[in-house]
C-alpha cells in the first residue's frame, strides 16, 4: 500500500471547538461505568488472577489512576501523589499480566481511593485551564480525550476479565436489543480510488496521524459480519480439521490446542451453547461471531472463497466513497443506539442489522460496535508518524506481530471508536470481543 502525504485540506471533525465541556463528560461517563462495572464484586473477585491473560481488576483501577497522574496532572506541572517507583507496579510494559498479583498492589479500597483523589485533581485542574492554551498536550483538551479514552479502553479489557472469570458469579442484565430488519446478507460493491485514511482531529490517537491519502483498488465488501449461523457451519462441516484453509501457523496452533470452535462455545450439552458472562445460553445464530482468533477468521474466510478485508479497505468502507470525510460511517454525530450497539450496557453483540441508522453511504452495515473487526493488516505507523506523546501507547507494538482490528465491540466507549481508530493483538488472541467480515476482489 502506497501512501502519500495529504495535499488537500479537509474540514475538521467534530471534536474542534469549545471542549471543556466534553472531556468534562467524558470522564464523568468513564469513572461512572468503571464504578458500576465492578460495584458488588467481593475483594476475593478484584484481587485474583482470573486468567494468565488478564491483570487482576484491581491492577486495571489503579493503572488507569497513575496514568491520569503520569500523563495528565504531572505533565501539566500539578503536584504529584505518588513517584517513579509507584510508577513501575503500574507499568504495563514492565510486568506481564500474568506476574501483576505477585506485586505489592494498592488494595481495592486503596485504589478506588486513589482513582478519587486523581480525578478530583484532574476536575479541578480543567476547570482552571485556558480553551485556547497552545501546550501541545492540550489542543483541543488533548490530554483529557487520551486519558478518557484510556480509561474506556481499560474497562473493555475489564469486560473480558469479567467474561474469563468462573470463580464468582456475574450476571449482568443487558438492555433489550431491536431485532433486525431482513437484511439479508450482500455483497456491495466499494469503487476504488484514492481514499484518505487516518485524522487529525484533536483527540485522535497518534497511530491514527497523519491523515493522508492512498489508492484503493475496486472490491466487494460483506453487507455484514460473519455470524454465529454461518460460522457454525463451517466449524460443523469439519473446517477446523482441513488444513487447506488456515495460514500454516494457524493450522499448526489449533491442532496443538485441540480447538474446534470460538472461545466460550460449548458443544456438549444438546446442541450448541454458549457461555456469556455468567448464563450459558443457546448459541444465538444471528449475531456476529465473537472471540475467534485471527487464525479462525482468515481460515473462514479462505473456505468461503474470500478474504479478510485490509484495514485501509475497511477504512474506505466506513468512511464511504462519495468522497465526503466521515468520523463515523453514519455522519458526524457520535453514535447513539441507534447507530452503534456500543458503550457496554448490552453485554454482548446485537443480531446483525440491528442498526440501520449506522449504515454506511455505502450501505455496509454494522461497520461499529458489536465485534472489532479483524483485517488482513499488520500494526504499522503511517509515512510521517510521530510519536504523541509515548512511545509505549503505538510505536513500541509497530511490526508484523500484531494484526490491526477496526470498528469496535459492543464493550468499546463511542469515545473510543472511530472510523480511524486502529486497535491491535496476536493473531491468536480470542478472549478480546472480536469477529470479522469478509471482503472479495471485485474483477
Ligand atoms: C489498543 C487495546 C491494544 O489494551 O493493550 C491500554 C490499549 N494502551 N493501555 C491495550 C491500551 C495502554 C491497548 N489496545
Ligand atoms: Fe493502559
Amino acid at each position: 500500500m502506497r501512501s502519500t502525504h495529504e495535499a488537500r485540506s479537509f474540514p475538521l471533525p467534530s471534536q474542534s471547538g469549545p471542549w471543556k465541556a466534553r472531556a468534562r463528560a467524558e470522564l464523568d461517563a468513564a469513572r461512572t461505568r468503571l464504578l458500576s462495572m465492578l460495584e458488588g464484586l467481593p475483594e476475593d473477585a478484584l484481587t485474583r488472577q482470573h486468567s494468565p491473560l488478564m491483570s487482576p481488576m484491581v491492577w486495571d483501577v489503579a493503572h488507569v489512576a497513575n496514568y491520569e497522574e503520569q500523563w495528565l496532572l504531572r505533565r501539566l506541572g500539578a503536584p504529584a501523589f505518588t513517584d517513579a517507583e509507584f510508577d513501575s507496579l503500574y507499568d504495563a510494559l514492565r510486568h506481564p499480566r500474568s506476574s501483576r498479583c505477585q506485586l505489592p498492589l494498592l488494595a481495592p479500597e486503596q485504589a478506588f481511593a486513589y482513582a478519587a483523589r486523581v480525578r478530583e485533581a484532574t476536575l479541578a485542574w480543567l476547570d482552571s485551564l485556558p480553551e485556547d492554551s497552545e501546550e501541545p498536550l492540550l489542543l483541543g483538551g488533548f490530554v483529557f480525550g487520551m486519558v478518557a479514552q484510556h480509561e474506556q479502553q481499560h474497562l473493555e479489557t475489564l469486560a473480558a476479565t469479567l467474561q474469563l472469570m468462573t470463580s464468582h458469579p456475574y450476571l449482568p442484565r443487558g438492555r433489550a436489543l431491536s431485532r433486525p430488519a431482513a437484511a439479508a446478507l450482500h455483497e456491495v460493491f466499494i469503487p476504488g480510488g484514492t481514499v484518505r485514511l487516518g485524522s487529525d482531529a484533536p483527540w485522535v490517537l497518534d497511530n491514527e496521524r497523519p491523515a493522508h491519502e492512498v489508492d484503493v483498488a475496486p472490491f466487494l465488501l460483506d453487507s455484514h459480519p460473519v455470524t454465529v449461523g454461518d460460522y457454525l457451519v463451517f466449524v460443523e462441516s469439519g473446517g477446523y480439521e482441513d488444513a487447506r484453509w488456515w495460514h500454516p501457523e494457524g493450522f499448526s496452533w489449533v491442532r496443538s490446542e485441540g480447538l474446534r470452535h470460538p472461545l466460550f462455545w460449548l458443544p456438549e450439552r444438546g446442541g450448541w451453547q454458549r457461555r456469556r458472562f455468567g448464563h450459558v445460553e443457546p448459541l444465538p445464530r444471528d449475531e456476529p461471531v465473537q472471540h475467534v482468533s485471527w487464525y479462525e477468521a482468515d481460515a473462514y474466510a479462505r473456505w468461503a472463497g474470500k478474504r479478510l478485508p485490509t484495514e485501509a479497505e475497511w477504512e474506505k468502507a466506513a468512511v464511504g466513497s462519495d468522497g465526503q470525510p466521515r468520523t463515523f460511517p453514519g455522519g458526524e454525530a457520535s453514535p447513539s443506539p441507534e447507530h452503534a450497539n456500543l458503550g457496554g450496557d448490552a453485554w454482548g453483540p446485537a443480531p446483525v442489522g440491528a442498526c440501520p441508522a449506522g449504515r454506511s453511504a455505502d450501505g455496509v452495515w454494522g461497520l461499529l460496535g458489536d465485534v472489532w473487526e479483524w483485517t488482513a493488516s499488520t500494526f504499522d505507523g503511517y509515512l510521517g508518524f510521530q510519536t504523541f506523546p509515548y512511545r509505549e501507547y503505538s510505536e513500541v507494538f509497530f511490526g508484523t506481530n500484531y494484526r490491526v482490528l477496526r470498528g469496535g465491540s459492543w464493550a468499546s466507549a463511542p469515545v473510543a471508536v472511530r472510523n480511524s481508530f486502529r486497535n491491535w493483538d496476536f493473531p491468536i488472541r480470542r478472549q478480546i470481543f472480536a469477529g470479522f467480515r469478509c471482503a472479495r476482489d471485485a474483477r
